[in-house]
């Protein structure tokens, strides 16, 4: 079996070492694996299948020869440096917001648009944290009954701000001050995540909206969101309104969720059974619970889901667009 040379970017920061724990588990034929970080990392060790690997600061040449480079180093690292991996040749698959709504660019959630990857442009946007656990159980009810409209209200865990945000968290528990939340997120949860737009939504809040809209291929699907960061350390929770042409049924919605790829649907509202955070934490199921009929209109039902933004909301789904690349060779 052919193996393949990789490179992880902001290796050491919460996406970049779980990518290293996914491409353990996941077991893909590595031949080389080089880890990059800022400056002041340069020279640390980072244990990968039992060995040592020294990080790496970045350089015009440090990609000559990868198959593949996964990048976590935020958005400005990506906009500079992804470029250069896919000039070496290398797929790239980017975890940052920066190339997802370039048009030459293919935004995936593996088990839904893989297809869209094409050779011409290397690199590929992994979707926010947010979206890929919610397109997942949408494109399994759109297919089914032909979504019109989808309102989100999000539980985003403290995670999804990288180690910022654990920190903050754990800092605040101890009763000592917030330094990176404007409030106290150890008491409150915050509706605000990333910065604010004109249109007073925040930038979090468009990322779903237009995100959701590119990888179902529905450009004037209508879409609200809101946003809102909890005091949990990992696993967000996602509300969705979905309203449809077709007549629902919350059997039949059960059902098509149940046979979607990643999915695994708990809903057993009178034994407490029900997606919950600690349920997706470590592992890279989507689960979808209190399925119901919306009383507010004719076709529509309301869910929740909870997926680990650190793994199938980044590591985890980037390592499955690689394995499926890889598999399709
Ligand atoms: N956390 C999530 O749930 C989540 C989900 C989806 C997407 N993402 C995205 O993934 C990216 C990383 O997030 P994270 O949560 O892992 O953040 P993080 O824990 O803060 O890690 C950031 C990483 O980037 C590296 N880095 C920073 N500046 C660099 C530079 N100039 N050159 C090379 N490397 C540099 C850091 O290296 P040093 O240690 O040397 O500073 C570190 O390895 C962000 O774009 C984020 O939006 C995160």
């Amino acid at each position: 079996m052919k193996q393949y040379h990789f490179a992880i970017v902001g290796a050491t920061g919460l996406v970049g070492r779980t990518f290293l724990k996914v491409l353990e588990e996941y077991d893909l034929p590595i031949a080389s694996l080089h880890l990059f970080a800022s400056e002041k990392s340069k020279g640390k060790k980072i244990l990968f299948q039992g060995k040592e690997i020294e990080v790496e600061a970045l350089s015009p040449t440090c990609f000559q020869g990868m198959d593949f480079a996964l990048f976590s180093a935020g958005a400005t690292v990506s906009k500079e440096w992804a470029p250069v991996a896919e000039k070496e040749g290398a797929i790239v698959v980017d975890n940052s917001s920066c190339w997802r709504m370039d048009e030459s660019v293919s935004l995936i959630v593996p088990e839904i648009n893989i297809e869209d990857y094409h050779e011409k442009r290397k690199i590929i946007a992994n979707p926010n944290c947010s979206t890929i656990q919610s397109v997942l159980p949408l494109k399994a009810l759109d297919e089914e009954f032909h979504l019109k409209r989808v309102v989100y209200t999000t539980y985003q865990a403290v995670s999804g701000s990288g180690m910022k945000g654990i920190e903050d968290l754990r800092r605040c528990q101890k009763g000592e001050k917030n330094q990176f939340y404007p409030y106290d997120i150890s008491q409150t949860c915050i509706p605000e995540i990333d910065v604010a737009m004109d249109n007073l939504y925040t930038k979090e809040e468009m990322k779903m909206v237009n995100e959701t809209r590119k990888i179902l291929h529905r450009p004037n699907l209508k879409v609200a969101a809101t946003c809102i960061r909890v005091p949990v350390e990992v696993a967000h929770g996602v509300v969705m309104q979905c309203e449809f042409e077709n007549e629902v049924s919350v059997e039949r919605a059960r059902e098509v969720l149940s046979s979607m790829e990643g999915i695994k649907v708990v809903d057993d509202l009178k034994n407490h059974i029900y997606p919950v955070s600690t349920l997706a934490k470590d592992n890279d199921f989507v689960y979808v619970g209190r399925i119901r009929k919306d009383l507010s209109c004719e076709n529509g039902l309301i869910l929740y889901c909870v997926g680990d933004n650190v793994r199938k909301g980044a590591a985890a789904n980037a390592v499955q667009i690689v394995k499926k690349i890889i598999e399709g060779r």
